[in-house]
């Protein structure tokens, strides 16, 4: 443990670096000196591999703001040049479109695990809510970057999108001018949408994950038993079911990173569009206010909401059940009752509620790519249901089902 600290072990550069910069103090008490559970497993990799994401789509979204133009008469061949002339551009911009639809893949993931080991239970709600407010970030991030390529199906989205916000009731069409500068998606529209894309946005999330690490690393990180080690300690102090973070999971999340890079560049190299889930058909032509998109669908990671909102016949209804799709996540901590955390403990009513909440999340997925008829109405009708059922009845259903005790030490396999 004291490699890092060990100061026979320090070059003279390292010695004048830390006399100057707390770099091995940071080490040390952050990464060698913060013990996690030793059990984690691999849905513990989501968390690194978003963070690194990020950093892809900063790094990408710097190359890419070299040459995009974002004007209403400029920004579609502007994309078209960075593809076709620009050295590598197509490279670029297929790392920031995947990486896009990647952040999510991702995201969902992670937030699948806390759901089923209750990482956000006391006392984890707040970095619960802050990966929340991330995810609300993500969103809005990933919307208004859908726009700036202004193909046609940037501009309808954008219609679409923004007319939601008609929906709220007397100040709706004032809302609507203001988020658009204009009495339509224009030029305006298209230039503050680049700079939130660009600088807000980014700043926000940096500063949320930031948020979230700090609360992480004060509570500590849940584990797939859903105990928590902090409660027994081995004579030095340290909890006696964790492991130093440094070097074990950072040498366990690069089996991770190196995973993920397969299916990342696999789908940049051999797939970028994805068929058009990744990027869509009416994408490849320039935006068209005269000319609607046949079957107007936002990308497959708003689509669960999107038929959610095409379920209900009154608009300003939908628009409000959508957002409360969203905010009910917000009280997942407290709507859970039961006495242990993880799905591994938990009764059979869980189990099923969750294998159902899944189901229909996919199921309203696909639903929301798919253009409209009666059937599939029914269909989101019936999910958006089970969706809201989920959440509603977790305070009934998690306490009064049969429960097994959660072990005092972790199980670890090895
Ligand atoms: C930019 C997006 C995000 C980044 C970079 C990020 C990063 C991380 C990292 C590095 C960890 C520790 C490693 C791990 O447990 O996987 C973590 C843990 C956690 N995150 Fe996130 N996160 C993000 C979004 C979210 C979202 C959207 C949620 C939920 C709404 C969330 C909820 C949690 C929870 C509950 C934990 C603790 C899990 C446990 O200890 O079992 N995060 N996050």
């Amino acid at each position: 443990m004291g490699a890092v600290s060990d100061t026979a072990a320090k070059t003279g550069f390292r010695v004048w670096l830390n006399k100057r910069l707390p770099v091995d103090e940071f080490v040390d008490s952050q990464l060698i000196g913060y013990f996690a559970p030793k059990n984690l497993n691999i849905w513990y990799f989501f968390g690194a591999l978003a963070l690194l994401v990020f950093i892809i789509q900063i790094f990408s979204g710097i190359f890419l703001t070299m040459h995009y133009k974002p004007s209403e008469l400029e920004a579609f061949d502007s994309v078209e040049y960075i593809m076709r002339e620009v050295e590598f551009g197509w490279l670029i911009r297929y790392m920031h479109s995947t990486g896009a639809s990647f952040f999510f893949i991702v995201v969902y993931l992670h937030m699948f695990r806390a759901m089923i080991y209750g990482s956000y239970r006391a006392p984890r709600e707040l970095l619960w809510i802050l990966g929340m407010l991330l995810y609300l970030a993500l969103m809005a991030e990933a919307f208004l970057g859908y726009v700036l390529p202004w193909g046609n199906m940037s501009y309808w989205g954008a219609q679409v999108i923004v007319n939601l916000f008609g929906t709220i009731p007397v100040i709706g069409p004032g809302v609507v001018e203001w988020i658009r500068g204009d009495y339509g998606i224009a030029d305006s529209t298209l230039n503050r949408f680049f700079a939130l894309h660009v600088i807000a946005l980014p700043f926000a999330i940096a500063f949320l994950v930031l948020m979230h690490l700090v609360a992480l690393r004060q509570t500590g990180s849940n584990n797939p038993d859903g105990i928590e080690i902090k409660e027994k300690l081995g004579a030095n102090g340290n909890p006696i079911d964790g492991i130093p973070f440094h070097p074990y999971y950072t040498v366990k999340d690069t089996v991770g990173v190196g995973v993920f890079l397969v299916f990342f560049c696999g789908v940049i190299f051999f797939a970028p569009t994805v068929g058009g889930l990744f990027i869509e058909k009416p994408n490849f032509e320039p935006a068209n206010a005269l000319s609607t998109p046949e079957h107007i669908a936002p990308v497959w990671y708003f689509t669960a909401f999107f038929a959610m909102l095409r379920a209900v016949p009154d608009q300003q209804l939908g628009a409000l059940l959508t957002l409360l799709a969203i905010v009910v996540l917000f009280f997942l901590p407290w709507l859970d009752r039961s006495p242990v955390k993880s799905i591994r403990y938990k009764g059979i009513l869980s189990k099923i509620a969750l294998t159902l909440f899944v189901i229909a999340f996919v199921v309203l997925s696909y639903l929301g790519l798919q253009p409209v008829n009666d059937l599939y109405v029914i269909l989101a009708r019936i999910f958006t249901a089970v969706y809201f059922a989920f959440f509603l009845l977790m305070p009934w259903y998690t306490r009064i089902e049969q429960y097994k005790p959660a072990p005092e030490r972790v199980t670890y396999h090895a």
